[in-house]
């Protein structure tokens, strides 16, 4: 056994052990896997094998374990350890650590462990062998093949268009599991995510309003049976009577868009829809209450609400989720100029009421306000919206979980479900008529859309202000803003743009269609 170690250990080094040709494997094309362990339950000293990392094992005579065992501590919960020729059809195998089996949900962390752990292995297993510049991975599903997929498919985006030396691309593929429509199901989520990670750190100069219709027309053209796409130009914006939103794009040489998505997935085509909402502005520069220049840049992201909002309408679209989903994304740039509003004017929102726009840069209030009185006009089951709204909401809950301000318990607890499943949490915030009283109260008009105690509760007036464009019975806002970038808080995406939450979206949606056609399906039968 001693010689076997020794020869193995010998051959990782040099790359020449016998289970490995170089000469089956170029270079470029080599295939990885990665597998994951457990740390054993009471015994700090061991671990267990997930069924594909023992099947693997087996087929080798236990040379995997042995190598584990020799090759240092049990591996933590998060970290990884790469065999170099332990098998001639995986020259480069990542094993990562899992954590303990069977985590579960947890009720103080509001999330399933179990899911987010293997999210975070599988993403850091892909990673390091996509530096390794392997072209091809196979991915253990560790007993859950959704979370896998979703781990590696967010753990490898890397947004690298606009350099010259690009990361590998690499491919993957479920190993050791007949879940094939759980994979592909974690597949569709995470490119759900990475499409709103897409928009949101792509640049302002780029990602103009109508280069962001454009990219969501081109990603639902695959669903044109069941989706029909408006990109709604100024002049409809104006017949609308849109005057919050045009007080916002008017500062700006790039014309706005108002994009209006259908996707008619019920087979009841009469069924009332989920309205999804998303704040679209392309660049904040907070207009003529100009924001200061230190990350300023980061507001080319101040979209995130419309491309999460999309990317789910595309990702629902890509499930054939049967449900009705109509997605609206007024889509604009905050700009200071000649022609942009002044703080102090007073604009008129489409359902009449009069708005005294004392700070410029609380633009976001001004687009959704016009957005949310048009979403009312379909008779939806729910309106949720989406929005990157204030920097108070990040003052409050950090990155930790978006802010969800619904009139709705039942809307809440549809969200909140889903989140635990996603991982991508929701935290609820208070619409107290306290908040209310501070945006009623205007000099000129019937509200001011900056709070009476300007920085106090300013994720909650913002909230407030939204709300008195809402009567529908079922109304939830996500304000995102904390969410919006990750540094190295969520473990399974890399630094930069997070598409946050869109996959809870998604879920939620998923769900709600589910509940939907079981009871369609129960009336046919009765
Ligand atoms: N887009 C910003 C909010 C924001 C800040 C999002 C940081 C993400 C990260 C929004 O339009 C804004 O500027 N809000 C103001 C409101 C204030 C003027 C009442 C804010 O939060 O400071
Ligand atoms: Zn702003
Ligand atoms: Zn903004």
């Amino acid at each position: 056994m001693f010689t076997l170690k020794r020869a193995l250990l010998t051959a990782a080094r040099t790359n020449q052990c016998r289970f490995f040709s170089a000469s089956q494997n170029s270079w470029n094309n080599r295939k990885g896997l990665v597998l994951g362990v457990y740390e054993k339950e009471g015994e700090s000293n061991s671990f267990d094998l997930t069924t594909a990392a023992r099947s693997l094992d087996d087929a080798l005579s236990g040379k995997l374990s042995e190598l584990l065992k020799i090759s240092g501590p049990p591996l933590k919960k998060g970290k990884n350890r790469i065999f170099y020729g332990l098998h001639e059809d995986f020259p480069c195998v990542a094993v990562v650590g899992l954590g303990k089996n069977n985590a579960g949900v947890c009720g103080s962390e509001n999330w399933d462990t179990s899911k987010e752990n293997i999210r975070t292995a599988l993403s850091a297993g892909c990673r390091v062998l996509q530096d390794l510049e392997v072209s091809h991975v196979e991915v253990d599903a560790c007993g859950d093949a959704q979370a896998a997929a979703e781990g590696a498919v967010l753990g490898l985006f890397q947004y690298d268009q606009l350099k010259t030396k690009k990361k590998t691309k690499v491919t993957t593929q479920l190993h050791g599991s007949d879940d094939m429509a759980g994979w592909e199901k974690g597949i569709l989520y995470g490119d759900g995510q990475n499409l709103a990670r897409l928009l949101m750190e792509g640049p302002a100069n780029l990602i103009t309003p109508t280069v962001f219709a454009d990219t969501i027309e081109e990603k639902l053209a695959p669903y044109s049976e069941r989706v029909t796409v408006h990109k709604r130009s100024q002049g409809w914006i104006e017949e609308q009577q849109m005057g919050a939103f045009l007080s916002v794009s008017k500062g700006s040489e790039e014309p706005p868009v108002f994009l209006e998505l259908h996707y008619n997935g019920s087979p009841d085509k009469t069924q009332a829809p989920l309205l999804l909402v998303g704040k679209g502005i392309t660049f904040d520069s907070g207009g003529i209450s100009l924001k200061p220049p230190s990350g300023m840049d980061a507001m080319r992201a101040d979209m995130g609400g419309a491309a999460t909002v999309c990317a789910a309408v595309v990702t629902a679209a890509a499930l054939k989720l049967p449900i009705n989903i109509i997605g609206l994304a007024p889509l604009c740039e905050n700009m200071p100029s000649g022609k942009a509003s002044k703080p102090g004017d007073v604009v008129r929102a489409k359902n009449g009421k009069t708005i005294q726009v004392d700070n410029t840069d609380a633009e976001g209030r001004l687009v959704l306000a016009d957005a949310l009185c048009y979403a009312h006009t379909f008779s939806p089951i729910a309106i949720v919206n989406a929005a990157t709204l204030t920097g108070a909401m990040d003052v409050a809950l950090g990155s930790a979980a978006t802010g969800v301000f619904t009139n709705s318990d039942w809307l809440w607890e549809q969200l909140h479900k889903a989140s635990v499943v996603t991982g991508d949490r929701v935290w609820r915030m208070p619409l107290f008529q306290h908040y209310t009283r501070q945006v009623t109260d205007s000099q000129l008009a019937d509200l001011n859309n900056i709070g009476k105690y300007s920085r106090s509760g300013g994720a909650c007036t913002a909230a407030a202000f939204l709300r008195e464009f809402v009567t529908a019975p079922h109304w939830a806002h996500l304000d995102i803003a904390g969410v919006m970038s990750n540094k190295d808080e969520v473990p399974y995406l890399r630094k930069g743009m997070s598409g946050r939450p869109t996959r809870t979206l998604v879920e939620f949606a998923a769900r709600l269609a589910q509940n939907s056609s079981e009871r369609h399906s129960q009336e046919f039968l009765f």
